[in-house]
């Protein structure tokens, strides 16, 4: 059963691709101009484990109904399929789709729908658990997202949102370096504006781990100023890794 809700009549595809298909897409460079090397990234946090392992803490989605929103690629789709009784990926980007898609057809009870934080496909209250790893929830601005995400939540459901900690780690470090301006100022708004939402915040302190330098290598190549990226590597010769800080922040509905 799709818990899409079907278009109005008169959008067909033709009519719909003539106008931006979702205004509030912001193209993601990493993923959106690198998604093979994304992998890598993704692979490196999933090896390390403790993000999935908070996210599922957090909000657990054994038996229910989740929804990755924003799920580039669809590389954590099949990490939730196993246990949801349904999983549903989102995304904006029309190059990012095929491959969630072909992620969700190898996995039971997945499908992934074109959509955005803004304009969720979904029906009022048809999910148990959002996830939004590093996608559309930047704070400040995102209000109209978080007010669409509690539209689809059923009453009790969760919004769990997977953001840096600028504070914590040699990652967040590489992001000072980079940043135009500093981390603890934007780490103070990130908070702010989640604190004023009525969100829990959790610490999760991880690591990057690559297989192999080469990878590491590529990755912070598409995460950051290739001087930024020369610099850390050049300082870390034997690095095959890093750690890494995450905050989840958490909404109830
Ligand atoms: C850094 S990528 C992360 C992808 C995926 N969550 C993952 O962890 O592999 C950010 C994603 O957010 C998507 N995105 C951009 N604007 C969005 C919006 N308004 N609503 C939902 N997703 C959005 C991008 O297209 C991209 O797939």
């Amino acid at each position: 059963m799709s818990l899409a809700i079907p278009p109005p009549p008169g959008a067909t595809p033709a009519r719909r691709e003539r106008r931006p298909e979702f205004p509030d897409w912001r193209f993601a460079p990493n993923i959106g101009g690198h998604p093979d090397t994304y992998e890598l990234e993704n692979q490196a946090v999933d090896r390390a484990g403790h993000v999935l392992t908070a996210m599922r803490t957090v909000a657990p989605w054994a038996g229910r109904t989740l929804v990755d929103l924003g799920c580039g690629t669809g590389y954590w789709l099949r990490r939730y399929a196993g246990e949801a009784a349904r999983v549903v990926g989102v995304e904006p980007d029309p190059a990012l789709r095929p491959a969630a898609q072909l992620a969700a057809d190898s996995l039971p009870a997945a499908e992934v729908l074109a959509g955005s934080a803004e304009h969720l496909p979904l029906a009022d209250r048809s999910v148990d658990v959002v996830h939004a790893r590093f996608a559309y929830f930047f704070p400040p601005g995102a209000d109209a997202g978080l007010a669409e995400v509690l539209r689809v939540l059923r009453p009790g459901g969760r919004l769990v949102v997977v953001d840096n900690d600028y504070r914590w780690g040699e990652f967040a470090q590489l992001l000072a370096a980079a940043a135009p301006r500093p981390p603890l100022q934007t780490a103070a708004v990130v908070d702010a504006w989640w604190r004023e939402r009525g969100a829990a915040r959790h610490e999760v302190r991880s690591e990057l781990r690559f297989a192999s330098r080469a990878d590491l290598a590529s990755v912070l190549d598409i995460e950051f100023p290739a001087e930024v990226a020369r610099d850390w590597l050049r300082r870390h010769p034997a690095a095959t890794g890093l750690s890494y800080g995450y905050v989840l922040f958490a909404v109830t509905a």
